[in-house]
């Protein structure tokens, strides 16, 4: 049987799990395969701290040229995470024609041009199913099993360490910071947490999605993004009252030839297919033209979850070695000589539902002066909810949601309602997800 070198530079958690996989899998792997896997070096600052899966000495390096320039070493994995190190790493290993599988978000969605385009010129593959939604297989159902479809939308929980601080608020009532905080003790949060709540993990990966989803080169930055910093449970328990739930949201719609992509805490119906995604779970729900609905959910992060896309990804690419193909499938999905820039809708064009929690004092006329001045920029209420005053003195929230209206004329309206002297502070804004709702 046939051994493929695979060299693994970032000896990890995921790491560790790709080494303890191919270990415990051994024989499934080969007979699907038909080839061995073998890692024949594994690279890390750290070689002495005992892992979870025993390695022989000699496998152990410090030195990533040990992996880099061994030319019987086919495939290199890259898990060291960040741009930096990574982006050397991985430049280096196309360079010296090894294929290569990566986990890494951060490094396609900002280096992933100069990236593909060297792989292509190296006649190389590289395997990233592992860069976003952990475990789920949303890079191949777009490459491969959708290939023939126009994808209508991508709607998205792509942040396992949101999507578990949202659960723990509205299931729990925990606040902001202890749920944070438990993400952060069960490992699933990034190095830097406001990578995470800020949704700059999230944009990554949305950007990758995209770009296999429309053939297009996409910059982070034109990206709409939204935390979920500023969510408190007041929002969490109107959200109730009004029959949804909040989830951070990445968005991707066609319209025509341009895309509307953005990324904040979105509203959804307690009956909406991801609504019923919690905890730290990761879900996709993808529209195809011919397809129509495709739902995908599992482990967005995690050692054995992640391992299997990495071991997915070293198999696929196995299999294109022993036909003697260097790659089958387009690394973006489409020929890299047919992607261009993306169009995207500017964000004040989007029109989308909206709730409004405003803070203002309660007394005859104030709510005929919002609601004026939200009529006058064109944007139709669709329900009210004031609750009681405890004291005379007390600001009230006033929550009102409305049917589709044009974010443009939504942050103007809110301008000019939160200059009156009847409503204290900054209006909450939170956008919703609701088709009955047009
Ligand atoms: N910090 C990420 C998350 C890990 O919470 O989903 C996987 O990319």
């Amino acid at each position: 049987m046939k051994d493929i070198s695979v060299g693994l530079i970032g000896f990890g958690t995921i790491g560790t799990g790709v080494v303890k996989l191919l270990r415990e899998n051994e024989e499934l792997i080969q007979k699907r395969l038909g080839a061995r896997l073998v890692i024949k070096k594994i690279a890390d600052v750290d070689i002495k701290t005992p892992r979870q899966v025993p390695v022989e000495r000699e496998q152990l390096t410090t030195d990533v040229d040990d992996i880099l320039t061994d030319p019987d070493i086919s495939i290199v994995v890259e898990l060291v995470g960040g741009c930096t190190h990574a982006k050397t790493f991985v430049l280096e290993a196309i360079r010296n024609g090894k294929h290569v599988v990566t986990a890494n978000k951060a490094l396609l969605a900002n280096y992933g041009d100069e990236i593909f385009s060297v792989a292509e010129d190296q006649k190389v593959n590289i395997g990233f199913e592992a860069s976003v939604g952990g475990t789920i297989p949303i890079i191949k159902t777009l490459k491969e099993s959708l290939a023939g479809n126009n994808i209508e939308s991508v709607f998205g929980i792509m942040n396992g360490t949101c999507n578990y601080i949202l659960t723990s608020m509205t299931k729990d009532g925990k606040d902001f910071n202890s749920a944070l905080k438990d993400a952060q003790d069960l490992g699933f949060a990034e190095v830097d947490p406001t990578y995470d709540i800020e949704a700059v993990d999230t944009a990554h990966k949305l950007a990758i999605t995209l770009s296999l989803s429309y053939g297009k080169r996409v910059s982070l930055d034109d990206i709409y993004r939204e935390g979920i910093s500023e969510i408190s449970q007041q929002d969490i328990e109107f959200a109730g009252e009004l029959g949804y739930t909040i989830k951070l949201l990445a968005i991707a719609i066609r319209r025509g030839e341009v895309i509307e992509a953005r990324i904040h805490p979105t509203m959804i119906p307690f009956d909406h297919i991801l609504a019923s995604v919690n905890g730290n779970f990761n879900a996709f729900h993808l529209i195809g033209d011919a397809s129509g609905s495709v739902f995908l959910y599992g482990q967005g992060a995690g050692m054995m979850p992640t391992a299997s896309a990495v071991v997915g990804d070293l198999m696929d690419i196995s299999r294109d070695i022993m036909a003697g193909a260097w790659r089958r499938v387009p690394l973006r999905s489409y020929r890299e000589n047919q992607i261009e820039d993306i169009d995207l809708l500017g964000m004040d064009d989007v029109a989308t539902n909206y709730y409004f929690r405003f803070s203002a004092v309660d007394r005859p006329g104030v709510l005929s002066a919002i609601s004026g001045i939200l009529g006058s920029h064109n944007i139709s209420i669709s329900s009210v909810i004031q609750k009681e005053r405890k004291l005379d003195r007390d600001a009230v929230p006033i929550v009102v949601t409305t049917y589709k209206a044009r974010e443009k004329d939504v942050q103007m309206a809110l301008e000019e309602i939160d200059r009156l002297d009847i409503v204290f502070g900054k209006t909450t804004l939170i956008r919703i997800e609701d088709d009955r709702l047009r």
